[in-house]
């Protein structure tokens, strides 16, 4: 990926996971954003980071209690400004065709939230199959490995572990899945888990760095790029 990965889209200048974020990435020069995605209640599949419409939507409630036409319905944007009123949830499919078009990179998280894991998995796999973004512009990951098992077992996208904190055994579980990278959480990444990650070959990002000093020192300590809600200066 590149050393700045557009957080949730851009979700400090826009709100989280929407279209206008992606957009807004792509507008202040960024190469690759990331987006969670997830199940709505029939089987949608949507960006959306929370279990719960409240935080990021004018609207209560469980997100799989949603259909794909109760998403018309919902304003995910004036909850983060005015200027974002009538911002849809949007559907993978609208996501990865405006990703295609602006060139952009994208770092696909799958958020399984209580739903069925080969459910999320298999939708995802043939939604990716029918957008068909190159794969050197792919990286699949996820918190949840049994999720992240699944989808390198049926698919030659590239996949990155995503952990709170580098586990013991995380290199026994890299290879599992054939990952190429690490994702980590800036606050629990010190030097020597640098230097593990890096030993082995493995790409390293960092999330949620909004501090343009901290993304500094994490990249000169040896960290590929880091995730960030900002576009920062150096990207
Ligand atoms: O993928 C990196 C980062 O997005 C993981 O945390 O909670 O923001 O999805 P979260
Ligand atoms: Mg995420």
């Amino acid at each position: 990926m590149s050393r700045i990965i557009g957080h949730r889209g851009l979700a400090g200048e826009a709100p989280e996971n929407t279209l206008a974020g992606i957009r807004l990435a792509a507008e202040h020069g960024l190469k690759w954003v990331e987006v969670d995605v997830t199940l709505s209640g029939d089987g949608t599949l949507v960006l959306f980071h929370d279990r719960r419409l409240n935080r990021t939507t004018n609207k209560k409630g469980r997100l799989k209690t949603l259909t794909c036409s109760d998403l018309a319905t919902i304003d995910a944007g004036s909850w983060f400004s005015g200027q974002f009123s009538g911002e849809q949830i949007p559907q993978l499919g609208a996501a990865l065709k405006l990703i295609k078009e602006l060139g952009l990179g994208l770092n696909l998280e799958l958020k399984t939230n209580g739903c069925s894991k080969s459910r999320l998995v298999e939708a995802v796999v043939k939604t990716l199959a029918e957008v068909e973004l190159p794969n050197d512009r792919l990286l699949v990951s996820s918190f949840n490995y049994a999720a992240l098992v699944r989808f390198s077992d049926c698919s030659d996208i590239p996949v990155g572990c995503l952990f709170e904190r580098l586990p013991v055994n995380w290199h026994k579980k890299a290879l599992r899945v054939n990952a190429v990278s690490i994702h980590l959480n800036s606050k629990r990444t010190a030097k020597r888990h640098i230097s593990r990650v890096k030993s082995k070959g493995y790409e390293l990002y960092c999330y949620t760095v909004n501090s343009p000093a901290v993304a500094r020192q994490l990249i000169d300590d040896g960290v590929d790029g880091v995730f960030s809600d900002y576009p920062l200066a150096d990207h």
